[in-house]
């Protein structure tokens, strides 16, 4: 039977990011972007233009840079959202507006109050609007997996009817089973026939555990895309996990028979570059991409792979790009080497930015420094992160801290808090807690420092400090930051100030969607 091509839709920088310790910057977004279009993925879902400056730009930024994949946003089925979603996305040569709206019981009657009709008008509406600005539409009823399937059936026929060239099917709470998923899709086709003409997507989330299963389950049951996010990350227990589901269709292409366009050899960087941007650690045994996916440990195992590596490995580590780690820099190594040892890791970065980033290692080398692989990690880090002009709602414009033997700790901060300057001051059992009151008594008293890490990159006295911190909101939404720097109170300010704009940012977007 003739091989059917599969679409990897990647919503990494959209339903990824929207956990909200995950939140990125523009500019790492962009950094990320550019990895999954070298991985070969056929569309990144790059934001919701709607919800935030910092959202909107951040579309714009990707679809106007990133060449090869489509580049699609994401727009309730509403007429503003949709207008904003195409001025975000119109930029790339190969644009998509993706809107949605609930179709399940609970949703309709709880969330939008609205009958079976009106949801079916409101999204023939939307496809219609987005139709007439692109011709790639995807359309999806949110919740679909807990919809009626008949009534999930005849909004699909209506959103086709209007234009949608794309159907996406999500498991929006991860309540479904593999094989009752799949019959899902099944029903579709058979009560839908006009659904054969169209791309059929799933899109699943992990509550249960089963998003990849249950995506397989659509994929075997004919359907031609998947959506998911790098390392499996997203809202609650994330989306299904990207790279798992093309290690699924790849190293069992004799079971599912379909062709990819992914270049399966940069998975591994991009799911450390994902993990080093978001902060959100990928656990050792992580099937594809954890650092034990290769090891093996048990003298068993050892003695079986030593002898054909066949007897306990059915994928390789090359597969997935895992090489090692070999290039080492030295004190007088210039940008091209920074460059080659940041693309081990995933980052393409402009010139501009190799070029900030091989200054500052060749400051700290003039220190008499001796620089290691994660010491450049962590620069490039802290340069992509910084947030843009439009993300910054506070500053931190100055400092001094106070400290010695037998005397309270004592700070002075100045910031910049919606372009107007404020000074307070601080004590603390020790000079990060100093600051950090000090910058506390000038931010929103919801925000709680809920966690600081300080860690040494490498070693010596001269290390270059890493402070990661996590604070939440009202909500006890989290949200995680990093920063580094040679001295460790400059490395906590920053870090607690870049939290602070994250908070920020995203009660900003959650303000915006009403
Ligand atoms: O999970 C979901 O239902 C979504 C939709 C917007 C596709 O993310
Ligand atoms: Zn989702």
């Amino acid at each position: 039977m003739e091989k059917r091509n599969i679409i990897i839709f990647d919503t990494t920088l959209r339903d990824g990011e929207q956990s909200p310790g995950a939140s990125l910057t523009t500019n790492e977004k962009l950094v990320i972007a550019h990895q999954l279009a070298r991985l070969g993925v056929d569309v990144i879902e790059a934001g919701f233009p709607i919800a935030s400056d910092g959202d909107f730009e951040a579309v714009k930024q990707v679809a106007r840079n990133v060449k090869g994949p489509t580049i699609c946003g994401l727009a309730r089925a509403n007429d503003g959202d949709i207008d904003r979603c195409w001025e975000a996305v119109k930029y790339s040569q190969k644009p998509r507006i993706h809107t949605f709206i609930a179709t399940s019981k609970v949703h309709r009657e709880k969330k939008l109050q609205k009958s079976k009709d009106e949801i079916i008008d409101l999204a023939v509406k939307a496809v219609k609007r987005a139709k007439g600005y692109c011709s790639d539409v995807e359309f999806s009823p949110e919740d679909a997996a807990r919809t009626s399937l008949d009534y999930m059936c005849a909004v699909v026929k209506a959103a086709i009817a209007a234009g949608a060239t794309t159907i996406n099917i999500p498991d929006t709470v991860g309540y479904s089973e593999p094989e009752e998923f799949a019959n899902r899709i099944h029903y579709l086709f058979e009560k839908v026939p006009e659904a054969k003409n169209v791309v059929v997507s799933v899109h699943c989330h992990n509550d249960l555990g089963n998003a990849v299963a249950n995506s397989l389950a659509a994929v075997a049951a004919g359907a031609t895309q998947v959506e998911g996010c790098i390392n499996g990350i997203g809202e609650r227990a994330g989306n299904a996990s990207i790279e798992e589901i093309i290690m699924n269709l790849v190293t069992r292409n004799d079971y599912y028979n379909v062709n990819l366009n992914v270049n399966t050899k940069e998975i591994y960087k991009t799911s450390r570059l994902v993990s080093s941007l978001t902060g959100i650690d990928v656990q050792r045994n992580k099937a594809v991409v954890g650092v034990n996916a290769f090891a093996h440990e048990a003298g068993i195992h050892q003695h079986g792979v030593l002898k054909s590596k066949q007897t306990y490995e059915i994928m390789t580590p090359e597969d997935v790009g895992w090489t090692g780690e070999n290039l080492v820099i030295g004190k007088h190594s210039g940008k091209h080497a920074v460059s080659a040892l940041l693309e081990e890791e995933g980052f393409r970065l402009d010139k501009e930015t190799i070029t900030q980033i091989t200054d500052r290692v060749k400051e700290l080398a003039d220190k008499e420094k001796s620089i290691e692989r994660d010491d450049i990690i962590a620069i490039a880090r802290d340069i992509t992160h910084q947030l843009s002009e439009d993300e910054q709602f506070v500053k931190l414009e100055e400092f001094s801290v106070v400290t010695g033997s037998n005397m309270t700790p004592t700070a002075s901060v100045k910031l910049r808090v919606n372009g107007e300057v404020k000074i307070a001051a601080g004590i603390g059992d020790g000079p990060v807690d100093a600051i950090s009151n000090a910058i506390w008594q000038l931010v929103d008293p919801s925000l709680k420092l809920q966690d600081y890490h300080l860690k040494a990159i490498t070693g010596g006295t001269d290390a270059l400090a890493d402070v990661s911190i996590k604070l939440s909101d009202e909500q006890f939404n989290m949200f995680v930051a990093r920063a580094v720097d040679e001295d460790v109170i400059q490395a906590s300010a920053k870090a607690i100030v870049k939290g602070i704009n994250k908070a920020l940012n995203y009660k900003e977007k959650i303000l915006a969607q009403g």
